[in-house]
């Protein structure tokens, strides 16, 4: 195996930075296919913790070569900052390449973002507000500017300065908004692309030449399978493709090439932004949850909506993605409860549902029937540096996540340390 994938099962936010990270470490090269920084990782090395928007989290590994490919859409501005914070941190960027085919995420994108949510009401979707679902929509309209445009500089500047004027007579006629200045939209801009310059290539070549040779390939998925613009839950999501499917489109890799996907699946489950959650709990269970695994957004800030796990989610995630393997995570942040809930089906119109239906309104519908497991302490956990010592309880949960997906779960992490995540079967194996 050695091309593998590594995304998220639910609705984003699975922990996938630390995993990731953990991979990053045997492989040659990690790219990340969709999404921009709207997502949000956190990787703990050592005694330190970094965030990470939209650098791949391989940047640790000075060794491999981190793509942000051509299924991105980039904010030259948010870029240069994270170059800088990991830079002012000692961790060089020199192995950083963008796709000359990424989108560029513009002001009016941001502005155009907030205006629409303002606009939607109590109807908004709830998004992360940086301009993700407008620059995409410009890349469908054929409109949007990419990075390979910003080597010529003046066909560059007069579509820049055409999509200004057009986006600010919908912000004015449609929205009642101000106008953005022209020009310095223009000064800034041309000015942080040039920075930028010097990281784009042709990722595409690089990427397919390294499969050839036998290299070792992470893919590195932002978001989760349910905020996938076609099998998420829709409208509520957001607008690239997360799943399995998104890597070929997102990377230029040879769709026949991937060997392998694997779900990070969060012990319980969590969702930021708004739309229906089947297994959503609003108690002191669902506070205590969110207390005690932090669950506040790491690009927002926003409190996540905490629930029990999902099965048939999972289901449906394993089958849309063709999951080879699962990662459970935050075991630990369940330790403490004396009893535990799994979805195992929804109940609908007296009907057992077993797939995730299409419909928000079916969504809202579905009642979850739940299988009952006993608890697990935290303490127990401590100090365990293999899967077969997890206390019982935890490994008849993790058994059940097995049998509702047909997936095997290799691996399992009890905190935020590297330390803290018990590998069952090596990846990158051949
Ligand atoms: P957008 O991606 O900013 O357009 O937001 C669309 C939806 O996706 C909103 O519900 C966001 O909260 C959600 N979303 C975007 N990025 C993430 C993420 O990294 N984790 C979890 N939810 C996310």
């Amino acid at each position: 195996m050695n091309t593998l994938v590594i995304l998220g099962a639910q609705w984003g936010d699975e922990g996938k930075g630390k995993i990731t990270d953990y991979l990053a470490e045997k492989s040659d090269m990690v790219v990340r296919y969709q999404g921009g920084d709207n997502a949000g990782h956190t990787v703990e090395i050592g005694d330190n913790q970094y965030k990470l928007h939209l650098i791949p989290s391989g940047i640790f590994n000075k060794d491999k070569i981190c793509i942000l490919g051509n299924g991105l859409v980039i904010n030259p501005k948010s870029l240069l900052d994270e170059i800088k914070y990991l830079t002012d941190r000692g961790i060089s960027t020199d192995n950083l390449r963008i796709s000359d085919r990424a989108h560029i995420i513009l002001p009016y994108h941001i502005e155009l973002d907030r205006l629409q949510e303002e606009k939607k009401g109590k109807n908004k979707i709830g998004t992360t507000v940086k301009g993700i679902g407008p620059c995409y929509k410009d890349k469908v309209e054929r409109v949007g500017l990419r990075m390979c445009d910003i080597f010529y500089k003046e066909t560059f500047e007069e579509r820049l300065r055409e999509n200004i004027r057009n986006k600010n007579e919908i912000i004015e006629k449609l929205y009642n908004g101000k106008p953005l200045d022209e020009d310095n939209i223009v000064k800034e801009y041309m000015g942080y692309l040039d920075e930028i310059k010097k990281y784009v290539v042709d990722t595409t070549a690089l990427l397919n030449d390294s499969i050839e040779k036998g290299n070792k390939i992470l893919f590195e998925g932002a978001q989760g399978t349910l905020l996938d613009l076609d099998f998420g839950t829709y409208p509520y999501l957001t607008s690239s493709h997360p799943i399995s499917g998104g890597v070929s489109i997102g990377s230029g890799i040879n769709p026949l090439k991937l060997d392998g996907a694997i779900g990070i699946v969060k012990a319980y489950t969590t969702r930021v932004g708004r739309g229906p959650f089947p297994t959503e709990l609003h108690d002191k269970t669902g506070d205590a949850i969110r207390e005690k695994g932090h669950e506040f957004g790491t690009t927002t800030g926003r409190p996540r909506r905490c629930g029990w796990l999902d099965g048939v989610m999972l289901r449906y995630s394993a089958r849309i993605n063709g999951l080879t393997s699962i990662a459970v995570t935050r075991l630990d942040t369940l330790g403490g409860f004396d009893k535990l809930k799994i979805c195992t089906g929804y109940e609908l119109d007296g009907k057992v549902v077993k797939d995730f239906p299409a419909s928000l309104e079916t969504l809202a519908k579905c009642k979850p029937i739940y299988e009952e497991f006993d608890g697990w302490k935290e303490e127990d956990m401590k100090d365990i540096t293999k899967y077969e010592d997890l206390p019982e309880n935890a490994k008849k949960y993790v058994e059940k996540i097995e049998e509702m997906t047909g997936v095997n779960v290799d691996v399992a992490s009890i905190g935020p340390k590297r330390s803290e995540t018990l590998i069952r079967t090596e990846f990158f194996s051949s």
